[in-house]
């Protein structure tokens, strides 16, 4: 019996939090989202194009971390706004590879100073190529 027909078998029978993200052949995948200062958008994109990450989105987005109500630079300009431009990353990959790419994206990011980003790992239930109907980590 294939082995992804014996896991589609077993999922119903796996502890709740596991099933959930475990894909009929096996795999599963992560979400990394990264918020960013919006001058390193060019080096984490080459960073994660050096590991070979093919599919992304990318958004300007507005945003505070913990020094709300401080101040903080922007393009050499002081902000005494809460709300400042960044930019949001978002990768779904094989989860093998989701330390890869955080490591990537971290190194590529960091200036060392306030405000540099996060980074949020989450599970991936599923993923579709609309076109043709992959499914799961054949559709990244
Ligand atoms: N807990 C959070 N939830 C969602 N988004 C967050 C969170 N913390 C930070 N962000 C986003 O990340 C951006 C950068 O956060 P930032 O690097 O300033 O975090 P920080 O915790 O204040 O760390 P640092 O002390 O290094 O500045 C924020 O502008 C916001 O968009
Ligand atoms: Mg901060």
């Amino acid at each position: 019996m294939p082995r992804s027909v014996l896991l589609n078998t077993h999922v119903g029978i796996l502890p709740s939090g596991f099933g959930k993200a475990l894909l009929r052949n096996g795999r599963t995948m992560k979400k990394i989202e990264a918020v960013i200062q919006p001058f390193k958008i060019d080096e984490v994109k080459q960073a994660l194009m050096g590991i070979g990450i093919e599919g992304m989105t990318i958004s300007e987005v507005r945003g505070h971390g913990r020094q709300k109500g401080h101040k903080e630079v922007y393009r050499g300009q002081e902000y005494n706004v809460d709300l400042l431009p960044k930019v949001k990353v978002e990768m779904v990959v094989p989860s093998e590879r989701a330390q890869e790419v955080v490591k990537a994206l971290s190194e590529a990011a960091r200036t060392g100073k306030i405000g540099d980003g996060k980074i949020f790992v989450y599970d991936v239930a599923e993923a579709i190529r609309i076109r043709n109907g992959d499914r799961g980590d054949a559709a990244l």
